[in-house]
């Protein structure tokens, strides 16, 4: 069974030096490039869902297409519930038998964060549904969550080893200076800061705002203990761009099945190449 939660792979992918890609999907196109790819490159792959694309598509639908794919692959495959704040909606993907989900109460006070991170631990546990929960606030537009500049702050460190020992997440995502959407300038990451974090903690950590960043630093970060990397905006371009390109090299074509191809050739080509910088092939 190739459906699995997140906590076996980023054991492995922590303690030998390499990460996760988990890529945001938008339909059920997407989802197949991202499973596929990984499948080429005996891959393990966390396919992410933003809330948006749940209202599009709804909870069963989403699950359905995933056992599909994954069910019987050779690669292990997660379904994860990216940044949410509502309990209910974590609820629901847990009770459709989503295999892992991300509360992100890092826009409410510290106290209400942990209040929110140890409902969802005592909700997904006991259904063997793994955590993930955020500390510090990420900069960029993110499904319906945005965050200015000017209010993104880093994850404090003393703050991080109480909110992990008290909520107990799987997954720790530090702000640690990346932002979602497109940079527009060259990113300050804070290094000093992860490496505190990753050393005091003792979960795997989660790298938000991958798109855009340059090669060496998601080496730096994954050798300072990130072990799942998030990669949303580009596939949203490729999705677009590989479509519009299309229709305009060939603008007499209007058979759509040759448009839906195209696009998953070009998101399958990006999540490989993810894969062989993020270390994880041939880790399946
Ligand atoms: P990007 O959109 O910058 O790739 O970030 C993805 C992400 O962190 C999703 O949670």
């Amino acid at each position: 069974m190739a459906c699995v939660n997140m906590n076996g792979m980023l054991a492995a992918a922590k303690s030998e030096g390499y990460a996760v890609g988990a890529f945001n999907i938008l339909d059920y196109n997407s989802m197949k490039a991202v499973i596929e790819a990984a499948e080429e490159l005996h891959a393990p792959v966390i396919v992410q869902v933003s809330v948006k694309t749940i209202s599009l598509w709804g909870y069963r639908a989403l699950h359905c297409w995933y056992e599909e794919l994954a069910g019987d692959s050779v690669v292990p495959v997660v379904l994860h519930l990216d940044h949410c704040k509502e309990p209910e909606i974590i609820g629901n993907c847990i009770a459709h038998g989503w295999t892992s989900v991300m509360i992100d109460a890092s826009g409410f006070p510290f106290e209400r964060n942990m209040e929110l991170t140890k409902q969802v631990v005592e909700m997904a546990r006991p259904r063997n549904v793994t955590v993930e929960a955020e500390l510090g606030e990420i900069g960029g537009v993110e499904d319906d969550l945005s965050v200015a500049e000017e209010d993104a702050h880093l994850a404090d460190v003393e703050k991080s080893v109480l909110f992990c020992r008290e909520t107990n997440p799987d997954l720790f995502a530090p702000a640690i200076g990346t932002a979602h959407g497109l940079y527009k300038g060259t990113p300050r990451i804070a290094y000093d800061r992860l490496e505190q974090i990753a050393s005091r903690v003792p979960m795997p950590i989660a790298l938000h705002g991958g798109t855009g960043l340059q090669d060496d630093v998601f080496t730096k970060c994954i050798r300072l203990g990130c072990a799942k990397i998030n990669i949303s905006t580009q596939l949203k371009r490729q999705f677009i761009i590989s479509f519009t390109d299309h229709h305009e090299r060939n603008p007499g074509d209007f058979e759509p099945v040759r448009y839906i191809s195209c696009q998953y050739e070009a998101m399958k080509s990006d999540v490989r190449q993810f894969i062989r910088l993020f270390g994880s092939e041939g880790k399946a």
